[in-house]
């Protein structure tokens, strides 16, 4: 690399203005922003990136899944393309930085590489995109381009039919769309993200960038324990086929086993739904959403089997019957030996400290794994605080990692 290039850095006030116009959008009374996929806000957020690519002067490039991107293109005919970016949807009431900082930072290396004339070796694309944060769907965009979306995802996802046919429309994509924004591997040269760490051990160690070196794999299920619906009142203990009984111990177990055999792994149920739901109404059924995450695939399979077995063993202990509806996973994902190095270098060229770290977070960087070279850095969360509004970031710590990734796309494009 050249000199001239080592000295370019991305424009702080330019940034930091994007990023507030990009935050401004679903901002919530808490500082946080409410975007889920295809919200109005959501639906805002996209037009305003869409506006902005067009009136910088950018191709303005979308796809049947609803990704949006600027694409600089190289001077070489039929090159690959290194995209870089995040998303623009949020978890409900979530913060600004996950994912929003992404595509500001992607934008903002485009518009220096834009300005400087830098000759580049492959397209470089500035993505937003679409439900990264699965509303509906999860990594929806990146898997389509990956060609790992299938109808059958898109049949059951984990946001319900109806939510994701309505979200569709309000963004004109269906089904065919989203099954057509397949992309060759051939054509895809990488895919690097700057994201915030959602954790601590950053702001602990006191390092400015981790170099993600593995992201978790992801699975989600349903899980339908059913009972029978009684008088609260006049059942007795014994004879309640009591559906929130299965749930709730299935629950508890689930935590115990995952602390003590599988401690490189998380569960969550973030969410149980009873039927009919009343005080006096024995709960006739439960919906539960199930979520778990490993590092390793060894131990995502074994925890896959352990958690399924453990649901049909409370189902049997409380009398239940149980469903049990898969709706995805997410293979653990490591990144790129190449891209990490670069990465590194890239830090110690800008005089910051680096370590490596696994993500525990879901990003699209894990759909495109096995298609292209990808990696990711992350930076400080104050707190490790990350879904919520109390997200935050030091905008100096912005400002370093959307350099390293500048310095990292001169290192990989040109
Ligand atoms: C996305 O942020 C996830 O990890 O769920
Ligand atoms: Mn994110
Ligand atoms: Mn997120």
């Amino acid at each position: 690399m050249t000199s001239t290039f080592s000295s370019l850095r991305i424009n702080s006030d330019r940034m930091l203005d994007s990023f507030t116009q990009a935050s401004s959008f679903g901002a919530t009374s808490e500082g946080g922003v409410n975007r889920p996929s295809f919200s109005e806000a959501h639906l805002q957020a996209r037009k305003w990136f869409r506006e902005q690519i067009e009136s910088a002067g950018f191709e303005f490039r979308t796809d049947g899944a609803g990704n949006h991107s600027a694409v600089i293109a190289s001077e070489t005919k039929q090159s690959p393309t290194l995209i870089i970016g995040s998303h623009l949807d949020s978890v409900p009431n979530g913060g600004k930085y996950d994912g929003g900082l992404g595509v500001v930072a992607a934008f903002e290396v485009l518009k220096i590489l834009q300005e400087n004339r830098i000759k580049l070796k492959v397209n470089v694309e500035a993505m937003d995109f679409t439900d990264e944060e699965g509303t509906l769907v999860g990594l929806l965009g990146s898997a389509a381009i990956a060609g790992h979306l299938h109808q059958k995802d898109l049949d059951n996802p984990r946001g319900g039919r109806e939510n994701l046919l309505e979200g569709m429309k309000c963004a004109g994509l269906s089904d065919e769309s989203m099954l057509s924004a397949k992309r060759k591997p051939e054509t895809l040269a990488g895919y690097l993200e700057l994201h915030i760490e959602q954790g601590k051990r950053l702001e602990k160690s006191k390092i400015n960038i981790g170099i993600v070196s593995a992201i978790v794999g992801i699975a989600s299920y349903r899980l339908t324990f059913i009972g029978k619906a009684n008088h609260a009142g006049t059942t007795t203990m014994e004879d309640r086929l009591d559906a929130s009984l299965g749930a709730s111990s299935f629950t508890l177990k689930a935590r115990e086993l995952v602390m003590s055999e599988y401690k490189n792994s998380v569960v969550n149920v973030g969410k149980m739904e009873f039927s009919p739901g009343a005080f006096n109404i024995v709960p006739a059924q439960v919906d539960l959403s199930l979520e778990f995450r490993s590092a390793t695939q060894d131990e995502f399979d074994k925890l896959d089997e352990a958690l399924i077995s453990l649901a049909k063993a409370e189902a049997q202990k409380f009398d239940l019957e149980l469903t049990i509806e898969f709706l995805g996973k997410h293979s653990p994902s490591p990144m790129s030996d190449k891209v990490q190095t670069a990465f590194a270098s890239a830090c110690d060229d800008l005089g910051l400290t680096h370590t490596s770290l696994t993500s525990g977070a879901g990003h699209d960087a894990q759909s495109l794994a096995d298609l292209c070279p990808v990696g990711m850095i992350f930076i400080p969360s104050i707190n490790g605080i990350s879904h919520s509004p109390k997200e935050f970031t030091e905008w100096e710590d912005c400002v370093n990692g959307a350099n390293v990734l500048l310095q990292t796309v001169l290192k990989l494009a040109t």
